[in-house]
């Protein structure tokens, strides 16, 4: 991210707003995203939250019972601040009998491959939102964090009653202006650099990409609450950077897949150290929505054929036998291997080693900036 030359302009417009930073307790402005599918381990968020950044759970695919286990086993590891993350209920039809057809005849390939018989895939396809919400709201973490949408008028009134920091997701000026209008306490702006999926909700916008650069300059000067940068951070210099630009924060995901305490399965974890899986792409092809990973032949295969790629969830759920398998089997081509473009930088420490050296190098890049 290249330096911006009117930071100075910008912190001042800032002023005004809620410093999150301080209201949250932070040693710096550093979160670690939420991942759902299993790095965002408890043991990866609280040592992250230890270390004096946010770590966050990714409670998207767990059930209300499994989001109960996740929100204690963190709360015996830490005492410190953490966010838990949801994704908003998709509105997206049913796919028709002949849609899912042809979604499973393009993938059968795969099971064909890794021994799998033909699932069968039937609704619903996503866990109830109201009731993992209801978790959140017993467990009063302090912040929620959420994605694919807004959530309802009452669900932001209980945050708010309940002193619960809502963050949403924003791909777009547009999106960001609706989550502001809704009452939101913060932004994710989240660049098309971002590893994983993309939060795009306004469907008009839907296949249109924003670097974080340009999302997060763009925001700066449309939005009045606290900004948090999203995409391609890998280092302090990067989140300085993204301050300079307007953010309050910046939230890293990639950079924390491969940390011991991450949960991140081992053929997956092996893609960062292999000499073929070089470079990410953005793809539908695992989940039905557009999402950043590391190419594999599965989204080559898949992306081809596009037409019978269905809309996320029941792609989602569609690809879910195969992507088991590929992690049980090691198979690192049929997997979902989510990552943003900056998984060249990515680092294995111990996360609160990570949440350090970030911290010390941003502040260092903060002192060059001011020329100290
Ligand atoms: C494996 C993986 C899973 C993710 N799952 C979620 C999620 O459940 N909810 C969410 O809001 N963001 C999710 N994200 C996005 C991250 O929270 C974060 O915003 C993103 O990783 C930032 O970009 P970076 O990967 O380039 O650092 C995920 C990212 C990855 C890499």
């Amino acid at each position: 991210l290249p330096k911006s030359s009117c930071a100075k302009e910008i912190n001042i417009g800032r002023q005004a707003k809620l410093d999150i930073v301080k209201k949250l307790g932070l040693r710096g402005p550093l979160i670690q995203g939420p991942m759902s599918g299993g790095p965002a381990s408890p043991e990866l968020v609280a040592a992250v939250s230890n270390a004096g950044a946010l770590g966050s759970i990714g409670g998207a695919y767990q059930t209300p019972q499994e989001l109960i286990i996740s929100i204690e086993k963190v709360k015996a590891l830490t005492n410190s601040p953490f966010a838990v993350n949801l994704f908003i209920s998709s509105k997206s039809p049913l796919p028709t009998a002949e849609k899912l057809t042809s979604a499973l005849v393009s993938t059968r390939p795969f099971r064909h491959l890794l021994g799998l018989p033909e699932p069968l895939i039937t609704p619903p396809y996503e866990i109830n939102f109201d009731d993992q919400f209801e978790v959140i709201l017993k467990n009063k973490p302090t912040v929620f964090s959420f994605t694919f949408g807004i959530p309802t008028r009452e669900v932001l009134k209980s945050c708010q009653k309940h002193d619960i920091l809502s963050i949403g997701t924003a791909t777009c000026v547009e999106e960001a202006l609706q989550l502001e209008e809704a009452g939101v306490s913060a932004i994710v702006a989240q660049g098309s650099e971002a590893g994983g999926h993309q939060g795009t909700f306004d469907e008009s916008h839907s296949g249109h990409f924003i670097k974080l650069k340009d999302l997060t300059q763009m925001l700066n000067l449309k939005i009045k609450i606290p900004l948090i940068a999203a995409g391609g951070i890998m280092n302090g210099t990067d989140i300085s950077d993204v301050l300079s630009l307007g953010a309050s924060a910046a939230q890293l995901g990639t950079a924390f897949l491969i940390c011991p305490e991450s949960g991140t399965n081992s053929a997956y974890r092996a893609a960062f150290n292999s000499r073929t899986m070089l470079k990410t792409k953005l793809t539908r092809a695992f989940s039905g929505r557009w999402a950043r990973g590391i190419e594999n032949q599965f989204m080559r295969e898949i992306d081809r054929r596009a037409e019978t790629i269905l809309p996320y969830p029941a792609q989602n759920v569609l690809t879910r036998d195969i992507r088991k398998k590929s992690a049980e089997l090691g198979k690192a081509e049929f997997l979902s291997l989510w990552a943003g473009e900056g998984l060249a930088s990515i680092r294995t420490m111990p996360a609160g080693e990570l949440v350090k050296t970030l911290l010390n190098e941003f502040q260092i890049a903060e002192l060059k900036r001011k020329n100290v």
